[in-house]
């Protein structure tokens, strides 16, 4: 994910923010890039590659002492010299970095290409720049506030002006942004194991919160243009745990980042509550289509398994979802008029990308679902879809999950809206709803200490099982997969009413059996499972909407989550799994980020 670094004060600015921008490297990046102000002079270099290959092009005789610094995660354009961060203005006069997304670049470029500014990258960062120096009246912090008043997405900025060699100015929206405290020197960062090695004083800007970086004072502005005063903390983390800003492990990191990276996910791609993945298909193709084929691995399978459900009961199209492992062996039925969808965080899985490959050559289109800009997946693929989800370095899959099921309703709401298949009452419907799911994961989440004393319960159980009918049992293979790979509990999931033709022999005193149950048509149904397997002795923990009461009073455990229309709800009902399977393996010692015998990218076949 994409990184950012300011200084200003008395040293050579580009040892500080390459030290900085060395320090966020954990995060991933594919680019990287400096500016630095002399003598009313901008110095930019800038690379794609990694810091090294920065460094072979920095001039060690620049001794400037103010810079902005980043590292880039590509979103908006391939990563590449041109596309990496800091951006100028066409007149030289503004440079800045970026972090977020910014939804309406298209038209704010359009615009300002009329009135004469000159792009050299394919960023909507640079947009920004140049907004600069369009709306420039001399003042960098009323400038900033015309600028950000048409900005539309998020956005951490750090802006510097040529011609004012004390200061420069910080401003963010839905992506964070601190400052660091220094003497007669102060520091900027998106994160703060950046700057941590420099100032444990921190002021961690709010939304909309813009400030002026000084070499001794840093004055911050609210919304309005008034001074405010925040409060000065003091850090006392770790470096290390600073890079899992404060969460024990990256798993944990992530599981809370979800809220978030759904809400990059949908970003932009929903317009009058309609949905448009500027995916440009052809309108003839898309009605052609008669087959969709889903092609994955692990967690992304089971992504795409959800997805599945919905795409069936909705857009009444066959769906054949395969492990990619399998695909090409099977001599798959896939001719031109099958979409395949390959789903895949990395974009790297060997086997993947061998089913891809394998489709195209069979003459399918191939849409990609991916976290990682320009990875393979993505180049070969016709079209793409980046879930945004930032870079996951727990081996666990737990954000890329859920962003790759939200980009995956999307695209099946998009192919609705073509197809004639779904009334647009209902794609507004489900926008509505997937446009407050993030609030409603955030709900589940203040709720982990439920999580800890389940961890507990089963800790010692040999074995699990995890039961639902309908979708509700693809989010019980995710759930049973991370159990497994990170607390090393053997772990079934099975359909429910699978479970009398021969596993329920296994079903013994206190087992653990936790049903999802979030399919309303199949509530009876369920109950009924619950019931099978409680007569055989099993210990029950439920998953189901807080108001659902008949499971309440069914399980020995109710776990409540929000209620949601049930086409979505696998987006909620995965969270409780994780945090499940998450803390289980805490309470038993193991490597939560880095489980025995995996690794997180599996470019081997
Ligand atoms: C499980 C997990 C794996 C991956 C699988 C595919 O937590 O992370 O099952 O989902 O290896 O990886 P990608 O999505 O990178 O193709």
């Amino acid at each position: 994910m994409c990184g950012i670094v300011g200084y200003i004060g008395s040293k050579r600015a580009q040892d500080i923010l390459l030290s900085g921008l060395k320090r966020l490297e954990y995060r991933g990046y594919d680019s990287a890039g400096i500016c630095i102000l002399e003598d009313q002079d901008i110095k930019v270099i800038k690379s794609k590659g990694n810091l090294d290959v920065l460094v072979t092009k920095v001039d060690q005789q620049t001794i400037g002492t103010q810079g902005i610094g980043h590292t880039r995660w590509a979103t908006h354009g391939k990563p590449s010299d041109e596309n990496s961060h800091p951006h100028m203005s066409t007149n030289g006069k503004f440079c800045l970095v970026h972090n977020g997304i910014i939804e309406n670049y298209n038209e704010l470029k359009a615009d300002l290409k009329e009135k004469g500014f000159i792009f050299l990258s394919e960023t909507d960062s640079e947009v920004v720049a140049n907004l600069f120096e369009a709306l420039d009246d001399g003042n960098l912090l009323t400038t900033a506030r015309k600028v950000t008043a048409q900005l539309e997405g998020s956005y951490a900025l750090c802006v510097l002006n040529k011609e004012n060699t004390d200061e420069f100015l910080v401003v963010r929206k839905d992506s964070p942004l601190v400052v660091g405290v220094g003497e007669g020197e102060n520091f900027i960062a998106s994160d703060i194991p950046a700057i941590l090695e420099y100032t444990k004083k921190i002021y961690i800007l709010d939304d909309d919160e813009m400030a002026l970086i000084k070499r001794d004072a840093v004055e911050i502005y609210d919304k309005s243009g008034d001074r405010i005063t925040k409060k000065l903390r003091e850090i006392t983390w770790t470096l290390e745990s600073a890079e899992k800003q404060g969460y024990e492990h990256f798993m944990l990191k992530e599981i809370n980042e979800q809220p978030e990276a759904i809400r990059k996910t949908l970003a932009g791609r929903i317009k009058n509550d309609m949905v448009d993945l500027g995916l440009n298909m052809e309108e003839e193709y898309v009605k052609a289509i008669n087959k969709i084929a889903i092609v994955a691995c692990g967690t992304a399978n089971y992504a795409g398994r959800v997805a599945a459900h919905l795409i069936e009961d909705k857009l009444r199209i066959p769906v054949l979802v395969s492990y990619a492992s399998e695909f090409r062996y099977n001599n798959p039925i896939i001719d031109e008029k099958t979409l395949t969808i390959v789903i895949s965080q990395s974009g790297e899985t060997a086997d993947t990308l061998a089913g891809l490959r394998e489709a195209k050559s069979r003459g399918a289109k191939i849409v990609a679902v991916t976290n990682v800009v320009e990875s393979s997946v993505a180049r070969e693929a016709d079209y793409v879809i980046y879930t945004h989800a930032g870079p996951e370095i727990a081996v666990a899959s737990t954000k890329a999950y859920s962003t790759q099921i939200a980009a995956l309703y999307l695209l099946l709401m998009e192919l609705g809206q073509i197809r004639g298949s779904l009334e647009d009452e209902t794609i507004k419907l489900w926008v509505k709803e997937m446009l407050a799911i993030p609030e409603k994961i955030q709900t589940i989440l203040g709720n982990c200490e439920l999580f800890k004393g389940f961890a507990e319960n089963i800790k010692d159980s040999s074995s699990l099982f995890f039961i639902g009918r309908g979708v509700d049992s693809v989010s019980c293979l995710e759930g049973a997969l991370k159990l497994k790979e990170i607390s090393y509990i053997h772990a079934e999931a099975y359909p429910a009413g699978e479970l009398k033709h021969g596993t329920l022999a296994l079903i013994t005193d206190n087992v653990p059996v936790i049903a999802v149950a979030t399919n309303g048509l199949m509530l009876d149904k369920i109950i009924s499972n619950i019931e099978e397997v409680k007569t055989r002795g099993a210990i029950t923990y439920g998953v189901a909407f807080e108001d659902e009461q008949k499971i309440k009073e069914e399980v020995d455990y109710f776990i409540p989550i929000p209620r949601v229309v049930d086409a979505i709800a696998p987006l909620l009902a995965v969270v409780p799994l994780q945090l499940l399977a998450y803390y289980t393996s805490v309470v038993k010692g193991n490597d939560v980020d880095k489980p025995r015998n995996l690794a997180k990218s599996v470019t081997v076949e």
